[in-house]
């Protein structure tokens, strides 16, 4: 991540300029970072029949291509995601609340500042100048900045977050996966929440991916950025997997804290393309999610995959807090004398002795 970060420091006015111009005048066809947007009306061919106009779009419908277009075949009608999601009711996803967790070990520390520098080098990237930048005494739960951050800055943010939020929980129910393997012992729950939350996120990925097609450069970024991450999580998760819970959960802090405030944003008419009620979100995120009609705009979108998040940093601060050899996944454990703790609704995590 940082080496693509450093990459794209050189590029980034150059790239930002066309951002900024894309996003004033509505009319070109790439963005800042190589991404190119467009109405998620314009990514699915259904869609392409029922209306050609696209709400948000800076491409002629013409020249934007379907990112990943359903493969049709002979005998097959519809793929279901494989993992169903859930569900949340609309008070769990307003309740959600962006949160910090002290550091209290030199690991949690470690993890801390590793999430830090990863945000600076995005904000960075994505030239945020310092009017768009929140008080930085509290950068996870502080919104509200003087000036707002546009659709296309924040389309970067969301893809280039979740094209490596996705890994981690692979590499570590991998080797889990492999462990229990190898030792021939149980794992105890752990690697299917894992598995899930690295699906869970792709599964965001792919919503965005509707939204924009990345250019060269996004690309270039995302793999170097996955290339750097995927190998230093796996060393460190065989090494110290305590801490690498926690710099996940930490890295879920941030992408609260990121939709939450593109949230506040939308409240205050500052993305009035994502408002327009005639905005459409992909089919596969109202497939995927169970969205219930008349709650399909963007910031339901958003509520949903921010519970999401929350669900994820609630997760990960708990397993930060557990044996990792012995202790079982509490969140898909029966309880002698309570209910099944609920993560996003523990922002720090649960205490192992509140769960084991
Ligand atoms: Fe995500
Ligand atoms: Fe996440």
């Amino acid at each position: 991540m940082i080496s693509t970060t450093a990459q794209s420091r050189s590029q980034a006015p150059r790239h930002a300029v066309k951002l900024a111009r894309a996003a004033a005048l509505g009319s070109h066809s790439r963005c800042g970072l190589g991404l190119r947007l467009g109405g998620c009306a314009a990514a699915s061919r259904q869609h392409r029949i029922v209306s050609s106009s696209r709400h948000f779009s800076s491409t002629p419908a013409t020249r934007l291509r379907d990112f990943f277009p359903a493969k049709d075949t002979p005998h097959i009608q519809r793929t279901a995601p494989a993992w169903p999601h859930h569900g949340y009711t609309m008070e769990e996803m307003t309740s959600v609340v962006p949160s910090h967790r002290q550091p209290r070990t030199f690991g949690d520390w470690a993890a801390w500042k590793i999430v830090r520098l990863a945000r600076f080098w995005m904000d960075k990237a994505t030239r945020m100048d310092r009017a768009q930048q929140v008080d930085k005494r509290h950068p996870t739960t502080a919104v509200v900045a003087d000036k707002p951050l546009t659709e296309a800055q924040w389309l970067i943010r969301f893809v280039f977050l979740e094209s490596i939020a996705g890994v981690p929980g692979m590499v570590g129910g991998m080797l889990r996966h492999l462990n229990s393997l190898r030792r021939m012992k149980r794992d105890n729950g752990w690697i299917e929440t894992l598995l899930e939350e690295s699906y869970n996120e792709r599964m965001h990925l792919l919503t965005f991916m509707k939204m924009c097609e990345p250019g060269w450069f996004m690309k270039l970024m995302i793999i170097g950025a996955q290339g750097v991450f995927f190998n230093s999580l796996f060393v460190a998760y065989l090494l110290q997997p305590k801490v690498v819970h926690r710099f996940v959960a930490y890295l879920e802090e941030e992408a609260v804290h990121t939709y939450t405030r593109a949230i506040h944003e939308m409240d205050e008419g500052h993305l009035p393309k994502w408002t327009d009620p005639k905005f459409r979100i992909p089919d596969i995120a109202i497939g995927y999610w169970n969205m219930p009609e008349g709650n399909r705009a963007m910031k339901d979108l958003i509520l949903y995959i921010r519970a999401d998040e929350a669900g994820h940093r609630g997760v990960n601060h708990t397993f930060g807090n557990l044996n990792q050899r012995e202790d079982p996944n509490p969140f898909v454990s029966t309880f002698k004398d309570r209910d099944v703790p609920k993560p996003s609704l523990k922002p720090a995590g649960y205490e192992r002795s509140d769960v084991i």
